[in-house]
This record gives C-alpha cells, structure tokens and sequence, in this order.
C-alpha cells in the first residue's frame, strides 16, 4: 500500500537522529513510512531492526556529502510517492578535541555544511504541501557567536550560494592558518553551525509567502545538551544534559503540529521558542 506520508531523517543510525526516527514511528501512522538514513549499511540495517513503532520504518544508506545521492532520494521519492512530508537534515562528522581542528574541518564542513545545503537543495522543492523540512543546528547557531568581522557573510539577504562560498572560504582559511586573522573562531562547530542556521533563513526567505499559504515549515532547531558521541567529548558536565530521547519531544511536538506559526518560519527554535538570529 502506498505510504500517506513520507519522512526521512539524516544521520539516523544514531544519538538524536535515531531519536528522531523512533518519535516519529511512534508519533506517525501505520499507514506512514519513516526513512532512517545513514553513511554506513551495517548500522543502518542494525539501528533499523532495532525499531518497533507505529509507523513502517526503512532503512537507506545515504552519505550526505554525496550531493547525488541526496539529489537522487529526493527524485526517486518525488516520483514513486509524489514528494516528502517530513526531512530532517541531522547528520554531523564526529569531531575529537584529540586531533586539530585543521586535520578534521574537511569531512566535518562536508557533512555538516555540505550536507545541510545537499539536503536543502533537493529536498526543498520535493516537500508536498504542509511539509516540514528541519535542520538540526544549535544555540550556537547565532550570529552573536561570531567575531563581528565575519559576521555580514552570514547576514540575512545572502543566497545559499553565498553562504556556501563563506563556508569554503572559511575552510580554506583555516588550512591557510590565516583563519584567526580574519576573526574565525578555533572551535569549527561554531561557524558550522551558524552556517547551517544562515542557509535556512536563505532558502526560507525565497519561499515563505508560499510556504505559509499552504502550511508548509522550514526551520532549524536547537536540542540543547545531549548526551550523544558528537557532545561527550567536549562537555565535563552532563548533569543537566537532555537524553536523545527528552531532546526530541519539542522537536516532534514543532513537525507534528498542524498550525505553522509564521513568527517560526525560517527560525532557530528551541523548545518551541525562537532564538533571535
Ligand atoms: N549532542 C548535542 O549536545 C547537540 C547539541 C546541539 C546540537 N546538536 C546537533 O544535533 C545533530 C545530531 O547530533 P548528535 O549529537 O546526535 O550526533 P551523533 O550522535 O554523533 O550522531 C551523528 C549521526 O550522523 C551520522 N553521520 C556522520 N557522517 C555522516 C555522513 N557523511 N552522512 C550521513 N550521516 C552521517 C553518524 O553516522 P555514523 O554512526 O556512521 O558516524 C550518526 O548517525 C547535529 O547536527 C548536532 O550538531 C547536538
């Protein structure tokens, strides 16, 4: 039977991704189809089986760094289903306080960056009315977080290709070792993440009237501190840390409820907030 609506989560094998997948199979129907996507086909298969909710669950390896792929599931979902409900742009290298940041900024930009940017041109214009399209940044995803040098390339009127070309110029500065000159940060989560936030409101920005008239929401979201493989080893204290599990629930509460408060359009949420850019 075709499925009725259509998710699909990044980086899913997981910590908040699997998190996400498992609300939603138990949020959706059991006539809905949850795509839980990842780089590699063993956990994928492994965090699959390890589902049991309401809603049919498929695994599909998909490497987020591979534009074509994403653009690929985006047009073989478009034409076997007409489009998706619900994507959720999650995927995030690790990245070791034990290695430079230098040595690991590449694959961490292309998984965080390249593939928010995959994720939203493909998936954009396959959203069926009413859809969500979420990325999963982080409070340090404000502007106030970068060096005021840096901060116009991530200003709002920027295209996404815009914002692209700051993140490679960004990446080449810090092999360069000229990246603190220009006002970049050392800790490369944080420009990644203002990055992704600014690539939102990009592509929000040229759809919103639409978007509204037919509910559809395209946001970014913050979980707070979880206690994940990407958190642990760059936090002391996880005592006020949420699990994947309490993480998700306003995350799911924002996809899943029917009225799109256009004050949310385009925004960093957190905890059904927003958190002024
Ligand atoms: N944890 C926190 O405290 C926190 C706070 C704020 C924001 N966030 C954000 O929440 C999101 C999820 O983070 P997390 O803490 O759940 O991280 P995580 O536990 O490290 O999980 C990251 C997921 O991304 C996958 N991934 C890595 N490279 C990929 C690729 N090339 N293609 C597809 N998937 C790939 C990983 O797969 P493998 O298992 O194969 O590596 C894993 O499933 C990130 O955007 C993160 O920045 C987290």
């Amino acid at each position: 039977m075709r499925p009725q609506r259509i998710a699909l989560v990044t980086g899913a094998n997981q910590g908040i991704g699997f998190a996400l997948v498992e609300g939603l199979a138990a949020r959706l129907e059991a006539t809905d189809l949850v795509l839980l996507t990842g780089r590699n086909p063993e956990r994928v298969a492994a965090a699959s089986e390890r589902l049991n909710g309401t809603a049919q669950v498929e695994g599909r390896v998909l490497d987020v760094t591979d534009a074509k792929a994403v653009a690929d599931l985006a047009a073989e979902l478009q034409a076997q289903y007409g489009g998706v409900d619900i994507v959720i742009s999650n995927a995030i290298g690790p990245l070791s306080p034990d290695r430079t940041q230098a040595e690991q900024a590449d694959q961490f930009i292309a998984v965080a960056n390249g593939g928010t940017a995959a994720v939203l041109r493909s998936f954009a214009p396959v959203l069926r009315p009413a859809g969500r399209l979420i990325v999963v940044a982080s409070s340090l995803g404000t502007l106030d977080n970068l060096d005021a040098k840096v901060q116009p390339l991530f200003e709002d009127g920027r295209t996404l290709d815009q914002i692209e070309q700051a993140v490679e110029d960004w990446r080449q500065s810090i092999h360069a070792g000229t990246h603190a000159d220009q006002g970049w940060p050392d800790w490369i989560n944080i420009p990644s993440k203002v990055a992704q936030v600014a690539a939102v409101r990009a592509v929000a920005a040229t759809r919103r009237t639409e978007d509204l008239a037919n509910g559809t929401l395209i946001a970014s979201v913050c979980p707070g501190l979880v206690d994940t493989r990407a958190s642990r080893p760059w936090f002391d204290d996880f005592s006020q840390a949420r699990s994947p599990d309490e993480a998700v629930q306003p995350i799911l509460d924002l996809i899943l409820t029917d009225h799109v408060d256009p004050s949310t359009y385009g925004e960093l949420i957190r905890d059904g907030k927003v958190l002024p850019y």
